[in-house]
Protein backbone atom coordinates (compact mmCIF):
# COMPACT_ATOMS: atom_id res chain seq x y z
CA UNK A 1 0.00 0.00 0.00
CA UNK A 2 1.26 3.69 -0.46
CA UNK A 3 -0.30 6.07 1.90
CA UNK A 4 0.23 9.75 1.15
CA UNK A 5 2.98 8.64 -1.44
CA UNK A 6 5.01 6.42 0.82
CA UNK A 7 5.17 2.92 0.60
CA UNK A 8 3.96 1.44 3.97
CA UNK A 9 4.97 -2.60 4.48
CA UNK A 10 1.52 -4.46 5.84
CA UNK A 11 2.33 -6.94 8.39
CA UNK A 12 0.09 -10.20 7.75
CA UNK A 13 -1.65 -9.51 11.13
CA UNK A 14 -2.86 -6.26 9.97
CA UNK A 15 -4.61 -7.72 6.72
CA UNK A 16 -8.14 -8.00 8.96
CA UNK A 17 -7.80 -4.65 10.49
CA UNK A 18 -10.13 -1.81 9.54
CA UNK A 19 -7.42 1.01 7.40
CA UNK A 20 -9.40 3.31 9.57
CA UNK A 21 -7.08 1.78 12.80
CA UNK A 22 -4.76 0.39 10.82
CA UNK A 23 -4.36 4.53 10.09
CA UNK A 24 -4.70 6.07 13.37
CA UNK A 25 -2.94 3.12 15.57
CA UNK A 26 -0.04 1.91 13.55
CA UNK A 27 1.03 5.00 11.45
CA UNK A 28 -0.18 7.81 13.31
CA UNK A 29 -2.11 9.31 11.36
CA UNK A 30 -5.08 10.46 13.03
CA UNK A 31 -6.14 12.94 11.02
CA UNK A 32 -9.33 10.22 9.95
CA UNK A 33 -11.77 10.00 12.57
CA UNK A 34 -14.18 7.54 14.22
CA UNK A 35 -17.28 8.93 14.32
CA UNK A 36 -20.38 6.08 13.88
CA UNK A 37 -18.15 3.16 12.89
CA UNK A 38 -20.69 1.91 10.62
CA UNK A 39 -20.26 4.31 7.29
CA UNK A 40 -22.89 6.47 7.97
CA UNK A 41 -21.37 9.98 9.01
CA UNK A 42 -18.27 10.09 7.08
CA UNK A 43 -15.57 11.45 9.54
CA UNK A 44 -13.86 8.66 8.44
CA UNK A 45 -13.33 9.37 5.19
CA UNK A 46 -10.11 9.09 3.02
CA UNK A 47 -9.16 8.76 -0.72
CA UNK A 48 -8.54 5.42 -2.16
CA UNK A 49 -7.47 4.56 -5.66
CA UNK A 50 -8.89 8.27 -6.50
CA UNK A 51 -12.27 7.92 -4.76
CA UNK A 52 -13.67 8.91 -1.30
CA UNK A 53 -14.38 6.02 0.71
CA UNK A 54 -15.12 5.05 4.01
CA UNK A 55 -12.27 3.93 6.43
CA UNK A 56 -14.11 1.93 8.91
CA UNK A 57 -16.15 0.05 5.92
CA UNK A 58 -12.36 -1.17 4.49
CA UNK A 59 -10.22 -4.15 5.44
CA UNK A 60 -6.44 -3.20 4.98
CA UNK A 61 -6.09 -6.69 2.87
CA UNK A 62 -8.54 -5.24 0.82
CA UNK A 63 -6.31 -1.93 -0.34
CA UNK A 64 -2.92 -3.81 -0.02
CA UNK A 65 -2.01 -2.33 -3.32
CA UNK A 66 -3.92 0.66 -2.71
CA UNK A 67 -2.45 4.42 -3.13
CA UNK A 68 -4.36 5.66 0.09
CA UNK A 69 -4.07 9.43 0.74
CA UNK A 70 -5.76 11.04 4.29
CA UNK A 71 -6.00 15.18 5.25
CA UNK A 72 -2.64 14.99 5.96
CA UNK A 73 -1.75 14.47 2.34
CA UNK A 74 -3.89 17.03 1.21
CA UNK A 75 -0.74 19.55 0.88
CA UNK A 76 1.76 17.62 -0.95
CA UNK A 77 -1.19 16.36 -3.22
CA UNK A 78 -1.64 20.57 -4.66
CA UNK A 79 -4.46 20.69 -2.41
CA UNK A 80 -3.31 23.55 0.36
CA UNK A 81 -5.94 26.28 -1.77
CA UNK A 82 -8.73 24.04 -0.41
CA UNK A 83 -7.61 24.50 3.18
CA UNK A 84 -7.04 27.74 2.80
CA UNK A 85 -10.26 28.14 1.67
CA UNK A 86 -12.02 26.51 4.58
CA UNK A 87 -10.16 28.57 6.94
CA UNK A 88 -11.04 31.67 5.16
CA UNK A 89 -14.68 30.68 4.52
CA UNK A 90 -14.96 29.98 8.51
CA UNK A 91 -16.02 26.39 7.20
CA UNK A 92 -14.60 24.96 10.06
CA UNK A 93 -16.39 24.30 13.95
CA UNK A 94 -15.99 21.99 16.16
CA UNK A 95 -13.43 20.29 13.43
CA UNK A 96 -14.53 16.65 14.02
CA UNK A 97 -16.21 16.37 10.58
CA UNK A 98 -13.54 18.27 8.30
CA UNK A 99 -10.98 15.77 7.33
CA UNK A 100 -13.59 13.65 5.78
CA UNK A 101 -15.01 16.56 4.36
CA UNK A 102 -11.83 17.71 2.87
CA UNK A 103 -11.20 14.54 0.96
CA UNK A 104 -14.41 14.45 -0.34
CA UNK A 105 -13.85 17.90 -2.00
CA UNK A 106 -10.51 17.11 -2.77
CA UNK A 107 -11.54 13.86 -4.34
CA UNK A 108 -14.13 16.07 -6.36
CA UNK A 109 -11.53 18.65 -7.15
CA UNK A 110 -9.39 16.21 -8.75
CA UNK A 111 -12.15 14.86 -11.23
CA UNK A 112 -13.56 17.82 -11.60
CA UNK A 113 -11.61 21.04 -12.14
CA UNK A 114 -14.91 23.72 -11.72
CA UNK A 115 -17.33 22.03 -10.20
CA UNK A 116 -21.18 23.06 -9.56
CA UNK A 117 -23.44 22.58 -6.58
CA UNK A 118 -25.09 19.64 -7.79
CA UNK A 119 -21.42 18.11 -7.85
CA UNK A 120 -20.42 19.20 -4.65
CA UNK A 121 -23.55 18.39 -2.90
CA UNK A 122 -22.95 14.62 -4.36
CA UNK A 123 -19.44 14.48 -3.27
CA UNK A 124 -20.63 15.39 0.21
CA UNK A 125 -23.84 13.12 0.01
CA UNK A 126 -22.11 10.96 2.96
CA UNK A 127 -20.08 13.77 5.04
CA UNK A 128 -22.44 14.71 8.11
CA UNK A 129 -21.86 17.52 9.93
CA UNK A 130 -23.34 19.09 12.85
CA UNK A 131 -22.27 22.52 13.41
CA UNK A 132 -20.80 24.58 10.35
CA UNK A 133 -23.43 24.27 7.62
CA UNK A 134 -22.98 23.18 4.43
CA UNK A 135 -23.31 26.44 2.86
CA UNK A 136 -19.38 27.50 3.67
CA UNK A 137 -18.33 23.77 2.59
CA UNK A 138 -19.84 24.62 -0.82
CA UNK A 139 -17.88 28.46 -1.02
CA UNK A 140 -14.78 27.45 0.18
CA UNK A 141 -14.61 24.16 -2.74
CA UNK A 142 -15.68 27.32 -5.37
CA UNK A 143 -12.74 29.56 -4.08
CA UNK A 144 -10.44 26.45 -4.07
CA UNK A 145 -11.35 25.75 -7.63
CA UNK A 146 -10.85 29.16 -8.86
CA UNK A 147 -7.61 29.50 -7.55
CA UNK A 148 -6.42 26.68 -8.81
CA UNK A 149 -7.55 27.72 -12.02
CA UNK A 150 -5.87 31.53 -11.48
CA UNK A 151 -2.89 29.24 -10.61
CA UNK A 152 -3.30 26.76 -13.62
CA UNK A 153 -3.32 29.71 -15.79
CA UNK A 154 -0.08 31.67 -13.76
CA UNK A 155 1.77 28.52 -15.04
CA UNK A 156 0.50 28.58 -18.75
CA UNK A 157 1.22 32.44 -18.87
CA UNK A 158 4.86 31.97 -17.72
CA UNK A 159 5.22 28.75 -20.10
CA UNK A 160 3.95 30.92 -22.92
CA UNK A 161 6.75 33.46 -21.93
CA UNK A 162 9.59 31.41 -21.60
CA UNK A 163 8.69 29.80 -24.89
CA UNK A 164 8.69 33.17 -26.52
CA UNK A 165 11.97 34.18 -24.82
CA UNK A 166 13.42 30.80 -25.97
CA UNK A 167 12.19 31.76 -29.74
CA UNK A 168 13.21 35.11 -29.52
CA UNK A 169 17.07 34.18 -28.23
CA UNK A 170 16.88 31.32 -30.90
CA UNK A 171 15.82 34.10 -33.69
CA UNK A 172 19.15 36.44 -32.62
CA UNK A 173 21.46 33.73 -33.01
CA UNK A 174 20.22 33.23 -36.21
CA UNK A 175 20.99 36.27 -37.18
CA UNK A 176 23.91 36.73 -35.59
CA UNK A 177 25.76 34.16 -37.27
S1 LIG B 1 -16.82 6.38 11.25
FE1 LIG B 1 -16.73 5.71 9.22
S2 LIG B 1 -18.54 6.49 8.33
FE2 LIG B 1 -18.72 7.03 10.43
S1 LIG C 1 -17.49 21.16 12.01
FE1 LIG C 1 -18.40 20.15 13.72
S2 LIG C 1 -19.33 18.38 12.84
FE2 LIG C 1 -18.61 19.51 11.15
Amino acid sequence: MRVNGQQVQIPEQAHGQRLLDFLRDTLGLIGAKEGCGMGECGSCTVVIDGRAMTSCLVLVGQVADAEVRTVEGLAAAGHTALQDAFVARQAVQCGYCIPGVLNSCAALLDRVAEPDDEQICRALDGNLCRCTGYNRFYDATHDAAAARATERGGRAAERNTAAHHKAADNAAAEGES
